[in-house]
């Protein structure tokens, strides 16, 4: 038996509950973790909730770190006791053992450990495959990134600009602002306080920019359209305020011919090489520190409903990781 959260039916928080389950010994191609750290993202909060639907009753949780304690059948490349780590599902993260997809597990190098593991593992990858593939960010390109001071905007800030980018950071306080600019953020506009479509004019001398990566969604959709130069890329990758609604894609026409895309990590890392390219050039940014990794809140792993609490409550920065 092990202790794992699980939810049977949708809503706040409470739904989840901490659980003891049985684990069963890994069959072909899996292997047997034990947590030692397990990361927090907004995702969970989607699954959790019901905006993303899925068959219950389920775990939950897409970001761990851990231990090999025993492999199946036909697994190669991996040894009992590596320090491993990953994103993405079976869901089921929120526990402190699981069995998991050997060929999904990525083994930690030396220098990165297991809670920064699970604080980046899934915030890094996104940043990394939305900077560099969905739209590949330039030398000299004024860039806007909403939510700057959160789990994947903090470290995208620090990435973009390393890429040559100037960014420009949206933050809903002072207190966050403060991250932002800490982070590379050239520019940060409190969007609580301030017009952020007419900041973003002024700062690109009402050029606009070339990509706007909107992870807030609809609270934030018409003004990130608002933002975007002629030709620009509108990287929807989150709903943090609630889904866009649909809406008429003459828009996207009658706004300069802007293209538009909603891409998840899931899908640029389906191909097992893929997935380990991304962890490799993560490491490589936060090994020689280009990125610095920000734990900002830890939890022990029981106490994962107010950790969602708190991150939907906008009190959180940077990353959370919850401790079995
Ligand atoms: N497509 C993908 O593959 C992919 C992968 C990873 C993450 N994501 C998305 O990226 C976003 C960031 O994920 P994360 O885990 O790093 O979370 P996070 O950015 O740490 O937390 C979300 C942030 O969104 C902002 N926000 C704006 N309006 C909000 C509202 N009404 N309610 C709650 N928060 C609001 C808050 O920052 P302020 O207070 O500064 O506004 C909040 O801190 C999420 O939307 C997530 O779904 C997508």
């Amino acid at each position: 038996m092990t202790k794992a959260f699980r939810f049977a039916r949708t809503g706040g928080p409470e739904v989840m509950e901490w659980t003891d389950v049985e684990v069963k010994a890994p069959g072909r191609g899996e292997a047997l973790i034990r947590h030692t750290a397990v990361g927090i993202n907004y995702i969970d909060t989607y699954h959790r909730s019901g905006l993303y639907p899925l068959p219950l009753p389920s775990g939950i949780g897409v970001e761990g770190a851990g231990v090999v304690e025993a492999l199946g059948p036909g697994v190669k490349g991996l040894k009992v006791g590596d320090r491993v780590a990953y994103n993405g599902g079976p869901l089921g993260a929120y526990s402190e053992q699981r069995i998991y997809p050997a060929d999904r597990l990525v083994k930690l190098p030396k220098g990165v450990s297991d809670k920064t593991a699970a604080s980046m593992m899934l915030k890094g990858m996104t940043a990394c495959f939305l900077l560099k593939r969905t739209f590949k960010v330039k030398p000299g390109m004024t860039i806007l990134w909403h939510a700057a001071a959160g789990g994947v905007g903090l470290i995208a800030c620090q990435w973009a600009k390393a890429l040559g980018a100037t960014v420009i950071g949206t933050v809903g306080s002072d207190e966050k602002a403060k991250l932002a600019k800490a982070a590379g953020c050239k520019h940060v506009i409190n969007y609580n306080k301030e017009n952020f479509v007419e900041r973003v004019k002024q700062i690109t001398k009402g050029k606009g920019v070339p990509v706007v990566y909107d992870s807030v969604g609809k609270s934030t959709w018409d003004g990130s359209l608002d933002c975007l130069a002629p030709l620009g890329m509108m990287v929807s990758f989150g709903n943090a305020s609630g889904a866009v609604p649909p809406f008429p894609i003459g828009v996207l026409a009658q706004k300069g011919s802007l293209f538009l895309t909603r891409p998840t990590l899931f899908t640029y890392s389906a191909q097992p090489k893929d997935l380990q390219a991304l962890a490799r050039d993560l490491f490589k940014v936060v090994g020689d520190k280009t990125v610095k990794i920000k734990i900002n809140q830890t939890y022990p792993l029981s106490e994962a409903p107010q950790a969602h609490r708190d991150l939907e409550g906008r009190k959180t920065t940077g990353s959370t990781v919850l401790l079995p």
